[in-house]
């Protein structure tokens, strides 16, 4: 096990360039699943997750070769239907697989995830979607057993806006007989990477990026080639450390489009950013002013961002209120940020913060994914010297982030737990 040593206190500077989003590489090498022949894949960031979703589609029976940032991926010799327990459990994105094995061999085998850190974070809404869509669901010892003799579309209507679960009956319904709309869909940029992607591919998407979306089901899709859109999520991360060490630095590589709710929190907090022609500056305040956050399906404000902007917060010069409205347990941060001095109060989804412009380091332990980052974060605005243990969970989803935070000036390093 590693651990992260941040010696808190510097001002970053410089220019740190985004990585490819892991939330849109994973379902877009899931997608290559509805193809025979290679697909070519661009921008695709080394991470944790990124192996796992390659391990899995080489269990099914696919070929992916990867060098550098292009992973190409040939599932021709497609001959499994089974996500196992093991991979599932590592990695609950791996249910994307599900709507992909349905659609191509009319049958799936999917370990169902479990609880996770941050909530309960079911998939009824999936199994119900692709129930939809004429497929017999049950569950077996811990596994959803799904078979459709032929998918047909349909009409279906998500109770609770979800990524992933779009994300499984876009893949479904691109083979569906017939047509197939989505309504309430996920508005997520990642979810119109996907259909672009698919639509590359031969499918017949509409509507990507509003909340219906409409499928015209085809009899086969032929490999593509799609370079991935950068991790909006990596990028607002770097945005807010550069707000909580009062930096300068430049943001490349970064789609500003898809950053506005997180724009608008940093410009209401104090910080300036302004776009130049190839990124975005960003420029810390001594004076960080307090805002309120509610978490929202995009384009509001994303959960994935909600721990890394509570440590501006804890710097900021009054109350902030955070309310987290996507999972019910995404405040695990919180106590560890106590440790380092931070005042937070938490009533069910809502946390009080009472910023006092300082905070003094601490060992902590990271949880989850974001809460790493916020750790990480927390860390080089903090007076002293911060150990992040359990780092694993930042390998996930955040590629070289100590060496990219170093290069912009940060005093951070990885050393054995
Ligand atoms: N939900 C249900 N039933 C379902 C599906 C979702 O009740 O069938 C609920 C969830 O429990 C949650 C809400 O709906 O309360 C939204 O969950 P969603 O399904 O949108 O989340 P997800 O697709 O599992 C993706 C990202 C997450 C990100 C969320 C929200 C991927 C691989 N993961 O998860 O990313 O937080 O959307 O934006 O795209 C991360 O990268 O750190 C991460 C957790």
């Amino acid at each position: 096990m590693e651990k992260i040593v941040i010696e808190g206190g510097s001002r970053l500077e410089g220019t740190v360039a985004i990585s490819g989003a892991k939330n849109a590489a994973l379902p877009i090498l899931v997608s290559a699943l509805l193809t025979e022949g290679w697909n070519t894949f661009d921008n695709v960031p080394d991470l944790k997750d990124i192996r796992t979703i390659k391990r899995l589609l080489i269990d099914l029976g696919g070929k992916v070769e990867t060098s550098g940032s292009v992973v190409k991926v040939d599932a021709s010799g497609l001959n499994s239907y089974e996500a196992p327990y093991d991979l599932v459990r590592t990695m609950r994105a791996s249910v994307l697989v599900l709507g992909p094995l349905l659609a191509r061999l009319g049958r799936a085998r999917v370990s169902l995830p479990g609880g996770c850190a941050i909530g309960a974070r079911p998939i009824n809404l999936h199994l119900k979607g692709l129930e939809e869509l004429g497929a017999q669901i049950s569950l077996e010892h811990g596994y959803i057993e799904a078979q459709a003799r032929s998918l047909k579309g349909a009409v279906v209507y998500f109770d609770i806006v979800t990524v992933t679960g779009t994300e499984n009956l876009i893949m479904a319904a691109a083979l569906a007989e017939g047509v197939t709309t989505l309504r309430n869909a996920a508005r997520e940029p990642e979810v119109v990477a996907l259909a672009e992607t698919l639509n590359r591919m031969g499918a017949q998407i509409t509507g990507a990026g509003t909340p219906v979306i409409t499928i015209k089901g085809v009899e086969a899709l032929k490999p593509t080639s799609f370079s991935i859109i950068p991790d909006r999520i990596e990028a607002g991360t770097f945005m807010v450390a550069a707000g909580v060490t009062r930096g300068n630095i430049k943001v490349v590589g970064c789609e500003p489009s898809h950053l506005g709710a997180m724009i608008n929190k940093l410009q209401q907090a104090g910080i300036r950013v302004d776009q130049e022609a190839d990124g975005l500056r960003i420029v810390g305040t001594e004076m960080i002013s307090s805002v309120d956050v509610k978490t929202l399906p995009y384009p509001g404000f994303p959960t994935d961002m909600q721990a890394q902007f509570m440590v501006l917060m804890c710097l900021a010069n009054g109350l902030s209120v955070i309310s987290e409205t996507i999972f019910e347990n995404r405040f695990i941060h919180v106590s560890e940020l106590k440790r380092m001095g931070a005042d937070i109060a938490i009533s069910g989804n809502t946390a009080v913060v009472r910023g006092g412009g300082r905070l003094t380091a601490a060992p902590v332990m990271a949880t989850d994914l974001r809460a790493s980052a916020s750790l990480i974060l927390a860390g080089l605005a903090a007076e002293g010297t911060t150990e992040v243990s359990r780092v694993y969970h930042i390998d996930r989803g955040y590629e070289s982030i100590e060496k990219k935070l170093a290069q912009l000036g940060g005093h951070l390093w990885r050393a054995p737990a």
